[in-house]
């Protein structure tokens, strides 16, 4: 590591990647060295805007860059020889295919949860655990359901309250960005297969987490909403229920009661509170809908599935690089900086 700052890379500007690149830029522990694309269009432009140095993934990418009159700093290379742990946030398989490249760089790497546990031997959710990564070279940030599945479930799993959990997820059927190319229309789409991956994929990050997931996809895109049923050790009433998840980092209350009533109006409330692109980093559990009935508790809870891993993208750059050891420290400094609450409308609360 040179200097005080950790240099970082993040490769692939899309959903997650132009993300990331804002929080890192946020930390003043890290320096945004530069983001690497293929795109030359809009999405690229806007990083150019926020004074990035744009480096081309691929050298035909470089040629349609120049041609965009977009001003390129290098090859991805270039910027590897400039940092100490690139984000790879290209879609799936893409980016697993970086491997051998950053490893030949001497560079850390980060991978999103489109690529599978295997290719970095480490699933990293950074409240679950962060110092099982600490000084590795590789990890993979989980996706954005088994972000919220850890988060939510760790809260009751180190509390030794969970026997056995089940969850139902209906995931948006696309990204609001290229809704005009995917999605799907009046219908729902579920999977086959039983259990979903998202439970064996959060057993990566909490081994003896006993889980299953079904799922399906619907046409909508604001984020995605899970229902969780938890048969308990013991009975757990509806305050320890409150309690553990009003202690768990990055899970906040939302409230029917107060018009939050479904995904439009939690992705309404951040827009009106002026958050970058409307984003909600915390797992916006209903506390209304919390329910306990001495055998099992229930959960309602919406992920916004293109800000929720952006925190933990951060801690976990923290936590390859030991920049700091302290796991809660990490979270707290994440949190901070990008303006991640508890409660969202503290002075009404
Ligand atoms: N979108 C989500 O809701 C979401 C949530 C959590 C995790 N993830 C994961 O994050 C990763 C990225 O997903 P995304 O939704 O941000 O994808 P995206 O399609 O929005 O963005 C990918 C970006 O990578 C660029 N790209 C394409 N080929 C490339 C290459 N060869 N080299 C470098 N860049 C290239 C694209 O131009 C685009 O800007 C995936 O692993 C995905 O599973 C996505």
């Amino acid at each position: 590591m040179s200097g005080a700052k950790v240099r970082v890379a993040v490769n692939g500007y899309g959903v997650i990647g132009k993300r990331v690149a804002d929080a890192v830029a946020l930390q003043d522990d890290m320096e945004l060295v530069g983001v690497a694309d293929v795109a030359s269009d809009y999405r690229i432009r806007v990083a150019v805007e926020r004074g990035h140095a744009v480096f081309a993934s691929d050298p035909a990418a470089g040629d349609e860059m120049d041609a965009a009159g977009i001003s390129v700093a290098g090859t991805l290379d270039d910027l590897l020889g400039r940092v100490d742990v690139v984000a790879d946030c290209a879609p799936k398989k893409l980016a697993a295919a970086n491997k051998d490249r950053y490893q030949a760089a001497g560079v850390k790497g980060i991978w999103q949860g489109g690529e599978k546990h295997e290719l970095t031997g480490y699933s990293f959710c950074a409240q679950v655990n962060y110092t099982g990564a600490l000084n590795r070279d590789f990890a993979r940030v989980v996706s954005c359901n088994t972000t919220a599945l850890s988060r939510t479930m760790h809260a009751l799993h180190r509390r030794g309250w969970v026997r056995r959990a089940r969850a139902v997820l209906l995931r948006r059927g696309t990204d609001p960005w290229e809704s005009h190319a995917n999605g799907m229309i009046n219908t729902v789409v579920p999977e086959i297969r039983v259990p979903s991956h998202q439970g064996p994929d959060a057993q990566t990050v909490i081994p003896d987490l006993d889980i299953t997931t079904l799922a399906g996809a619907g046409p909508y895109n604001l984020s995605h909403i899970h229902f969780a049923m938890v048969e308990t050790t013991r009975p757990v009433s509806l305050d320890e229920l409150r309690d553990a998840l009003w202690d768990e980092p990055r899970v906040a209350f939302v409230r029917a009661a107060d018009g939050l009533v479904a995904l439009n109006s939690v992705i309404e409330l951040m827009r009106d509170l002026d958050r970058p692109r409307g984003d909600m980093w915390e797992v916006a559990v209903w506390e209304d809908a919390l329910a306990s009935d001495g055998r099992e508790v229930y959960l309602t809870f919406q992920v916004h599935n293109e800000a929720i891993v952006v925190p933990e993208t951060i801690d976990c750059i923290r936590a390859l690089t030991g920049i700091e050891p302290d796991g809660a420290a990490s979270v707290a400094k994440t949190d901070a900086s990008l303006g991640i609450t508890k409660t969202f409308l503290p002075a009404t609360t």
